[in-house]
């Protein structure tokens, strides 16, 4: 599959989370293999505009991801352009447009998918993109606003008009939220209906699943978010079963070795050693050092955030997710998943074990 002259091989990419798919997380997913592209959390295209630190940190990405597509965020033609510009002018691979937040946050500031309910306006943003930049443009939507408003084949169809050079399909409605299922017939519908690449995302959470959306349909890849979450060897074991070869299993050791790399490439970001961040294009003035975030509890509240979707589906996942959310130092936290990974339990957890909160959709 290609995107514009990039070879994503295999088609199966890291779906686009916010507060989930930071550079550490997308690093460690790249190194276990079989994922051929990886998207950032979604980025305000206003932020971008106006140089704001936070907004710039969320769009940092280092050389080993690529290739890597930033996402952006906004409903102005003008400052799309201008941010898409700044996206390429950070060596990204690909510029990609969300079309799918229903978050009232985002929707409302006529961003996310409420541009779904204005598709030529929503053609005009991705127009005045691809006029901007070099790189290719994404857009990535959902089935439509509500039941009585699915239009991804038409709003595709645009999409495909402004020259977007492919289109990632999430098939439920904004007002469905991540209730139901993914429509992966209306996904096929939107493949068939135009000639550039396609991406169905929805539901798989299992590496089979993947390879069965890929073979037994029209789409030319597979996103995937929350099953990657749970199990980042996801692609690797995808990978595998596309080439005939069984999935292999991940062992107990190697899934508590994953939160503790996952902790240090937060630590070194926490400590302001993040060398290899990009801000500028190659050829470009190094950027400025980035500035340490200072605090354990940063570094703590990542790992838990993660954790929650981490643990879940694995036998005691509870006991682990009640016990991080109350660890209170990374000393505690590392000992933590060490006994959870090595005992399958920890120990005093089960008797007053509740049932975690559900972390929130977005
Ligand atoms: C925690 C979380 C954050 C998400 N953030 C974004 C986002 O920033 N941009 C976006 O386009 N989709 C976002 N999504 C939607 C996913 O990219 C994906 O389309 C959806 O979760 C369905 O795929 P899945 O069943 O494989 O998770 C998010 C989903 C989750 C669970």
């Amino acid at each position: 599959m290609n995107i514009g002259k990039i070879d994503l091989a295999p088609p199966f990419a890291l779906a686009p989370m916010a507060g989930m798919t930071d550079t550490a997380f997308r690093r460690l997913v790249k190194r276990k293999g079989g994922c051929g592209l990886v998207v950032t959390e979604m980025v305000s295209s206003d932020g971008l505009v106006r140089g704001i630190d936070r907004t710039l940190e969320y769009a940092e990405y280092t050389e080993e991801e690529r290739p890597v597509s930033i996402q952006i965020f906004g409903g102005d033609p003008v400052k799309m352009a201008d941010a898409a510009q700044i996206v390429e002018g950070m060596g990204a691979d690909i510029v990609d447009v969300n079309m799918g937040c229903p978050v009232p946050k985002i929707s409302k500031h006529n961003a996310g998918c409420s541009l779904m309910r204005e598709p030529e306006h929503a053609q005009a943003v991705v127009a005045a993109m691809v006029k901007a930049v070099k790189i290719p443009v994404t857009v990535k939507m959902r089935a439509g606003w509500d039941d009585q408003a699915i239009n991804a084949p038409a709003l595709a169809s645009r999409m495909e008009e402004a020259g977007a050079s492919a289109i990632a399909v999430h098939g439920r409605t904004a007002a469905q939220s991540y209730s139901g299922f993914s429509d992966w017939d209306l996904i096929g519908r939107v493949a068939t209906g135009v000639g550039i690449p396609v991406f169905g995302s929805g539901d798989c959470v299992e590496p089979s699943q993947i390879v069965q959306r890929l073979n037994g349909g029209p789409v030319s890849g597979v996103l995937v978010g929350r099953g990657a979450l749970r199990n980042p060897w996801i692609f690797e074991q995808a990978a595998a079963l596309r080439r005939g070869e069984p999935a292999r299993p991940i062992a107990p050791a190697e899934r508590a070795r994953f939160l503790l790399e996952y902790i240090e490439l937060l630590l070194q970001e926490r400590n302001g050693e993040a060398a290899g961040f990009r801000h500028v294009a190659p050829g470009q003035p190094a950027p400025e050092p980035r500035p340490a975030r200072g605090h354990d509890r940063w570094v703590i509240n990542k790992l838990r955030a993660l954790n929650s979707w981490y643990t879940k589906g694995i036998d005691n996942g509870s006991h682990l997710r009640v016990a991080v959310n109350a660890a209170e130092s990374i000393a505690q936290l590392r000992a933590l998943i060490v006994e959870f990974f090595e005992t399958g339990a920890i120990a005093g957890r089960a008797a007053h074990c509740v049932p975690p909160p559900q972390p929130s959709l977005r």
